[in-house]
């Protein structure tokens, strides 16, 4: 399969280069620029990305271009500046920073890389480097009013560099360049789809499980379901799901997601383990022993179930490509903030294969996949939900009552954006128990109860987030619906918290 490597310096655009040549239905991989894949002859070009460094900072990241010449390079920002940089051009800090807009005042059209590009086509740079001078045999192809090597393509190979993002939505005509790169220079045949993926994915899991027997650990959420429809169409009755009801899940889920997989012909398992669960969590406040304490009893509760079935040789998990990104990070932005057990949390003695089918997709891609499945639409359009459920969202420690408190407001809340029209719109939403009591009057009598915030984000994967601006009249209704039916709850608070610098859950 036509592949693009896109070489990572750790700028935050990365994922999004991916996700923009995805789209455009060529098959990428992001690597970190110090530890590079062995090129196989299915590498059709190269990208480089981006960074928070300078060329001129003395640990800037300083990428081996052995393939330059060789094979097409599209270098972005940092990319353009480090081949200035290393081949004997002059990058120096820009007097002028250009952040932002800014706008294509020339363009030259006899470049492949810029066809059909228009002139006065808004562009977004976000660099303090500018490049002065280029070496000989580069070629300026296009400017913007501040900065002439906006752009420039190496003569004699197929090497093409800008110093702007394509990537970004801010870039109006930046998918043309992508397209431009990945058709008429790399030649690539736009093939990667999700029918073709899906086709691809079955054969290739069909030769490696054989007769082999599968279990996977299913949640409720896209992408261990999607896993399992995958795995249903490679070895039936062979895929052996497991269900655990941890208690911490929203109000009536397990029994109706229970319901739902039958209906798919899903081979499953469900097992009621919620007091484990609460037993294991009882006194603890700090969420990263909560969050600890849940993925240990998961994998106590999961192994216990699996060791039933005879003969099992592989562990089927829903991991996908943000997390296999981001548990192997260079140096670069994505730190770990909150622990999140999706990846590699599986204890040895278990000593089964593990099988991945999503690895390699993002969430958006996983859903189209999960389309043509025909995954139903109301596994297939549900929030991103955490793994610890519940646990996090009740800040503090953990009960069975605060557990079905919360399970009664956040059914209201869910309930009420999906009434209205809103639930497609937001992209999470959830709500907060906080361990905050407040003084409030209902009839003649003064009230001492919990205080809850409702939290609903617009995002496109989780890394960053908005608050949605949810209309007054929609919170008033969800505020007097929550305080006149949820016994324990006197007063509700709406978060209008960005991430960053805010986190989307409270804990
Ligand atoms: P944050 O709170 O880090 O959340 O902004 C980003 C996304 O990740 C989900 N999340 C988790 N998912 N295990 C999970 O499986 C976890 O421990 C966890 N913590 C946060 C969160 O719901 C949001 O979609």
């Amino acid at each position: 399969m036509q592949t693009i490597i896109i070489l990572d310096h750790g700028s935050q655009y990365t994922q999004l280069i991916a996700r923009k040549i995805r789209e455009l239905n060529v098959y990428c991989e992001i690597h970190p620029f110090n530890n590079p894949p062995a090129f196989d002859k299915d590498v059709v070009g190269v990208v480089l990305s981006g960074s928070p460094y300078s060329v001129r900072d003395n640990d800037a990241p300083q990428p081996d271009l052995w393939f330059k010449g060789k094979i097409p390079v599209l270098g972005i920002c940092y990319g353009a500046q480090y081949m200035v940089n290393a081949f004997g051009g002059k990058v120096e800090q820009s007097n002028i920073r250009e952040y932002g807009r800014a706008v294509l005042t020339s363009i030259d059209d006899t470049c492949k890389l810029m066809k059909g590009i228009t002139l006065g086509s808004q562009v977004w740079a976000s660099h303090g480097d500018t490049i002065e001078s280029m070496p000989a045999n580069y070629k300026i192809i296009c400017s913007t009013a501040t900065v002439k090597n906006a752009g420039y393509h190496i003569e004699g190979e197929d090497t093409y560099a800008i110093q702007f993002h394509p990537e970004v939505h801010h870039s109006v005509e930046g998918k043309q360049i992508l397209q431009n790169f990945l058709v008429d220079v790399c030649g690539c045949k736009q093939d990667w789809t999700s029918d073709n993926f899906v086709t691809a994915t079955v054969k290739d899991l069909k030769a490696k499980l054989g007769n082999d027997k599968v279990v996977l650990g299913l949640s409720g959420g896209v992408d261990s379901s999607v896993a399992a429809m995958l795995l249903n169409e490679a070895v039936g009755k062979n895929l052996n799901c497991i269900f655990v009801d941890n208690g911490l899940l929203r109000k009536n889920e397990f029994a109706s997601v229970m319901e739902s997989y039958k209906g798919m012909g899903l081979n499953v398992t469900g097992v009621d383990a919620s007091q484990m669960f609460y037993a294991a969590l009882e006194g603890l406040k700090d969420p990263e022993q909560k969050r600890k304490a849940i993925g240990k009893t998961f994998i106590e509760v999961f192994d216990r179930q699996a060791t039933k079935i005879k003969d099992v040789k592989w562990l089927a998990q829903g991991t996908i490509y943000p997390d296999v990104i981001e548990s192997c990070s260079v140096k670069g932005p994505s730190a770990t903030i909150k622990s999140h057990h999706n990846v590699g949390g599986l204890p040895d003695y278990m000593k089964l294969q593990i099988v991945e089918p999503l690895r390699a997709l993002f969430k958006d891609e996983v859903r189209r996949v999960g389309k043509v499945l025909g995954l139903k639409e109301e596994l297939l359009s549900r929030h991103p939900f955490p793994g610890p459920g519940l646990a996090i969202r009740i800040l503090s420690d953990v009960t069975q009552e605060k557990v079905r408190i919360l399970q009664e407001v956040d059914s209201i809340f869910i309930e009420g954006l999906k009434r209205e029209g809103l639930y497609n719109k937001v992209w999470q939403a959830g709500v907060m128990l906080l361990p905050v009591q407040s003084v409030g009057v209902m009839g003649d009598e003064r009230t001492y109860e919990n205080v809850v915030a409702l939290r609903a984000v617009e995002s496109v994967d989780g890394m960053t987030a908005d608050w949605s601006h949810l209309p007054y009249d929609f919170l008033a209704d969800m505020s007097n619906n929550i305080i006149n039916n949820v016994k324990g709850v006197n007063r509700v608070c709406y978060d209008i918290s960005s991430k960053p610098p805010a986190t989307i859950e409270w804990e």
